[in-house]
């Protein structure tokens, strides 16, 4: 089966996508174009793996993040964790982020290192959906609790009002 489209190529149609996890075909077709274009303008000289990364807020704002890596290489970046800060510099707070979205040059889709689905698991709810792109633009979606189960977050931190000793 397939449409005019061609959507039938992908994991799931875009309306599929837009259904199961309350995004429009609008915003998953702008998440998609933010984070391949974001992949073109990675740094990754050491690597040549290129990746683009897409952050879409409640207030409909995307923000994007790349690959930035560095001669000495473990100070290099990965996208989500350069998409996640910047959104968060621009004023995103925890519950403010839908989706993420990740675009790479492979098949089948690249999905998020275990830093980063540590690091988006500070700001995101399980549930937030997690679009994987391959190199054709076919999409896989994970949830943050599918590709992080058992999470350990914030909440399970004692406040320093709950450290304070009593006098
Ligand atoms: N990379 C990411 O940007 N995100 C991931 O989730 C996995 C890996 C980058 C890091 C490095 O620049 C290149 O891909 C190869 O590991």
């Amino acid at each position: 089966m397939s449409n005019s489209t061609g959507e039938a190529k992908r994991g799931h149609t875009r309306q599929d996508t837009a259904l199961m996890h309350g995004l429009s075909t609008t915003e998953v077709q702008k998440v998609w174009e933010a984070c391949d274009e974001a992949k073109s303008r990675a740094y990754c000289p050491y690597s040549n793996f290129r990746v683009g990364c897409s952050v879409l807020l409640t207030n409909g704002d995307i923000v994007q993040g790349a690959n930035v890596e560095n001669a000495a290489y473990p100070v290099g970046t990965c996208a989500e964790r350069v998409a996640l800060g910047a959104a968060v510099v621009q004023g995103a707070k925890k519950g403010d982020i839908r989706a993420l979205a990740i675009a790479t040059d492979i098949t089948p889709p690249a999905s998020p290192c275990g830093m980063c689905r540590q690091f988006i698991r500070e700001f995101c709810e399980q549930n937030m959906p997690i679009l994987l792109y391959d190199k054709d633009g076919r999409l896989v979606v994970m949830t943050l609790a599918q590709l992080l189960p058992l999470s350990f977050g914030p909440e399970a931190l004692a406040t320093t009002d709950e450290l304070a000793v009593p006098r």
